[in-house]
């Protein structure tokens, strides 16, 4: 299963339409830049990785249904579209990142010709879906490591197959330990407002025969008092150069209750997830959405909160890594201190 890839014949991006799940497993299949920015806007594509290779073939479309002829005039129509697809969302830094590959390839291949800057562009945004597969193959495999036969742990959002390309980050190193005969049993943090947990991670683990329970959000804290969990594990959607993380909301508080009980708080990332140019998690952008996501839940089939109440949405939460017991990479497992330990990792991964 692939959450998203590219239609050769369309040309189109194929994605699977996230909003639906679990009741129905659809694919889009857009064939315009526009479409693909609002998929990402509207969350029908979510996960820092997936949104990033998403945004790279948005760009590769806008590439592809160019009637530019000259080099330079189709990188101008990039670049804007680049900034479009930039603005979707503001927190996964994995969407800079691809966009800013997309555009070096394309960039790269201009004295060549259009044609050449096209298949350039289409190119890389396919290199970036394929190594993101790779990637979480190791991060699992670094990653399952940590994890014991018979370990209960505690799982933020919805870090696997559908929030990447394939296979997934944290939820990868989970599934990678359970197809390597341990036995782990997962509680998934239901993560509101939008239930990815309870409606995409329990969806998933549903497929690959994982046991689970669905927790509240809230009754994480007294999971990790019990002393039966041993570990919490989470995703990230940009790492400060000091470790810091920015996720899901809700991740800090999990941090500090993990923290508070003596249970290794892991956080699984590709290294593309990483901005080194910030030096500190308050500097990360932290997304606001939509107060009515907070509202329009329902109980007993009527909006929880009473007509003209008020909410506040911020998606993201910053975990100081002070927080963060290792940071699981493509690289391996990295431990504090953080700040040397991922300038390392990426020095290594440029130099392979
Ligand atoms: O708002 P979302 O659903 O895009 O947020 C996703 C997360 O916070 C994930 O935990 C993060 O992107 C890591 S996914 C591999």
């Amino acid at each position: 299963m692939r959450t998203v890839e590219w239609e050769p014949q369309g040309p189109a991006v194929r994605l699977i339409d996230q909003r639906l799940l679990p009741q129905r497993l659809e694919y889009l299949e857009l064939r315009t830049p526009a479409a693909v920015a609002e998929a990402i806007r509207s969350m029908a594509v979510r996960g820092a990785p997936a949104i990033g290779a998403t945004a790279a073939f948005g760009l590769a479309l806008a590439a592809a249904n160019s009637r530019a002829h000259r080099a330079a005039q189709l990188l101008q129509e990039m670049e804007q579209i680049a900034e479009t697809l930039r603005l979707t969302r503001p927190t996964a830094v994995n969407l800079r990142w691809a966009l800013a590959r997309v555009l070096r390839a394309a960039r790269a291949a201009q004295s060549q010709g259009a044609d050449a800057v096209r298949q350039a562009a289409i190119q890389e945004a396919q290199a970036i879906a394929e190594e993101d597969v790779e990637i979480n193959r190791r991060i699992g495999r670094h990653g399952a490591a940590l994890l014991n036969d018979g370990d209960v742990v505690i799982h933020h959002c919805n870090t696997g197959a559908l929030a990447t390309v394939d296979i997934g980050t944290a939820l990868g190193v989970i599934r990678t330990a359970h197809e390597g005969g341990k036995r782990i049993h997962v509680l998934v943090d239901e993560t509101r407002p939008r239930f990815q947990g309870a409606r995409l991670t329990a969806w998933e683990l549903e497929r690959y025969g994982i046991p689970y329970e669905i927790i509240s959000d809230n009754a994480a804290g007294y999971f990790l008092r019990t002393g039966e969990v041993a570990a919490v594990l989470v995703g990230a959607d940009r790492v400060a150069a000091n470790g810091d993380v920015a996720n899901k909301i809700g991740t800090y508080m999990l941090a500090l209750a993990a923290n508070a009980n003596q249970v290794p708080f892991y956080v699984a990332v590709p290294l593309s997830t990483v901005d080194l140019t910030i030096p500190r998690g308050q500097d990360i952008p932290i997304e606001m959405r939509d107060p009515a996501e907070v509202l329009q839940v329902q109980y007993r089939g009527q909006p929880i909160a009473p007509p003209g109440a008020r909410a506040r949405n911020p998606a993201f939460d910053v975990t100081p890594h002070t927080l963060v017991s290792a940071l699981i990479t493509e690289q391996g497992v990295l431990k504090p201190p953080f700040a040397t330990a991922l300038r390392r990792a990426m020095q290594e991964a440029e130099g392979q």
